[in-house]
């Protein structure tokens, strides 16, 4: 089996989550590459060298500079803060390394345009990692749509709720907080949090092309972790808006990080014709279906336990009956991207699919500032 060798930018969440994925993958699924956790690179050393004896890694960096300039690393895995993924993403490709970044790609559609040149130019293997899509009970969404059971659609709905920035007295930026500084992360729960409802629903759904959004910062100003300064808040808490798909359905989505008690709702749900879907993360192995063609007396909801191994991934896994969680989304899409590397299939979605995500979050920000509709791919706010 081919050795391939992995540098991780950031050893935050994320990092535990890949470096997770990546040392789990060959021990269940068939691939043909074996992932090397080479190096681990994280601004703090300490932090980095805890991290790095923990996961197995061979070595710690504190400059990705010297860890995309190793000659030995195949793959730089990046999953920093989203102002560092552009210049990462494009000297990784400049060196002829494959490049797998964490959503969003960037802070907007404009600095993603560079990854994206970068990466096609280089002709390297590229993936942004949109984890749900490797949700088993979306994947199959995704299985019954296709195969047109849901008839044509008319709505789709999504929410990411969170409640954890309501207090105050919580600061913005720095380690651990730079996500409630735009200049760092590029928008608030709009990037953050929204970006994964747009890439599942235009997987989903196809192409969005019109939005119409509200944005609200509830907190107006924070100290800043750097500056010790009370600074004005830059992000957008709450964001809103409706959409109109290419294929003719309606869309309402929302994320909001002031939704007291909820802590990661992601929901969504697809109504069509003939039958509808809804999905929940918090109960992320069943999928809600209904079918109208379904007999009347019978026809309802039905509640589907996605634990079968005629179900997406699964068969992977345990034996019928028994669930997997969030970490397991992370191992399907290693799996599918090395797969995808050794038959000459790219995983999806690559850099230019994961821009079309950044097209809309800048159509999204520019229509909460004009108060207006705003056709996806005019932003102002990419140019
Ligand atoms: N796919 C998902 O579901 C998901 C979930 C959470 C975060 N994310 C994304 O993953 C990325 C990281 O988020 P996180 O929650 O892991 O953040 P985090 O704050 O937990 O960790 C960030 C890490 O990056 C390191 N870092 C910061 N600047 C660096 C630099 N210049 N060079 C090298 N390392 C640097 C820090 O040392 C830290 O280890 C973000 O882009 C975020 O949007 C995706």
């Amino acid at each position: 089996m081919k050795k391939l060798n992995i540098g991780m930018i950031g050893c935050g969440f994320m990092g535990r989550t890949h470096s997770n994925a990546f040392s789990q993958v060959n021990h269940f699924f068939d691939v043909p590459y074996q992932p090397v956790l080479k190096t681990i690179c994280g601004i703090d050393a300490p932090l980095a060298k805890d991290f790095a004896a923990n996961w197995g890694y061979e070595s710690y960096e504190t400059d990705w500079r010297k860890v995309v300039e190793n000659p030995d690393i195949d793959l730089i895995d990046i999953v920093s803060p989203n102002n560092t993924h552009a210049e990462i993403a494009i000297a990784a490709a400049r060196a002829g390394k494959m490049v797998t970044c964490e959503k969003p790609l960037s802070r907007n559609a404009a600095e993603t345009a560079g990854m994206v040149e970068a990466v096609e130019t280089a002709g390297v293997r590229n993936m942004a990692w949109y984890i749900y899509r490797r949700v088993p009970a979306v994947m199959l969404a995704k299985q019954l749509i296709d195969e047109g059971r849901l008839g044509r659609i008319f709505h789709y709905r999504a929410k990411f709720l969170q409640d954890w920035t309501i207090s105050a007295a919580l600061p913005q930026g720095g380690d651990g907080l730079w996500r409630l500084d735009a200049a760092v992360a590029g928008s608030g729960v709009t990037g953050d949090l929204l970006a994964h409802c747009i890439d599942t629903a235009m997987w989903l759904n196809g192409g969005i092309t019109e939005v119409s959004a509200a944005t609200e910062t509830f907190v107006k100003s924070r100290k800043h972790n750097l500056t010790g300064k009370v600074e004005p808040v830059t992000i957008d808490d709450a964001s809103l808006f409706l959409a109109r798909f290419g294929n003719g359905s309606l869309g309402t989505f929302e994320a909001t990080r002031y939704a007291r008690g909820h802590k990661a709702l992601y929901t969504l749900e697809i109504n069509g014709e003939n039958a509808s879907i809804i999905w929940d993360l918090h109960d992320l192995h069943r999928l809600q279906f209904f079918d109208h063609k379904d007999e009347g007396r019978l026809r309802g909801w039905k509640s589907i336990h996605i634990t079968d191994s005629d179900h997406p991934y699964m068969k992977h896994w345990w034996v019928p009956g028994l669930q997997i969680g969030y970490e397991h989304t992370f191992i399907h899409q290693a799996a599918d991207f090395l797969s995808g590397t050794a038959t000459g299939c790219y995983a999806v979605p690559t850099f230019r699919e994961g821009q079309r995500t950044d097209y809309v979050t800048d159509a999204v920000l520019e229509s909460a500032r004009n108060r207006s509709w705003v056709k996806v791919g005019e932003s102002q706010e990419s140019k």
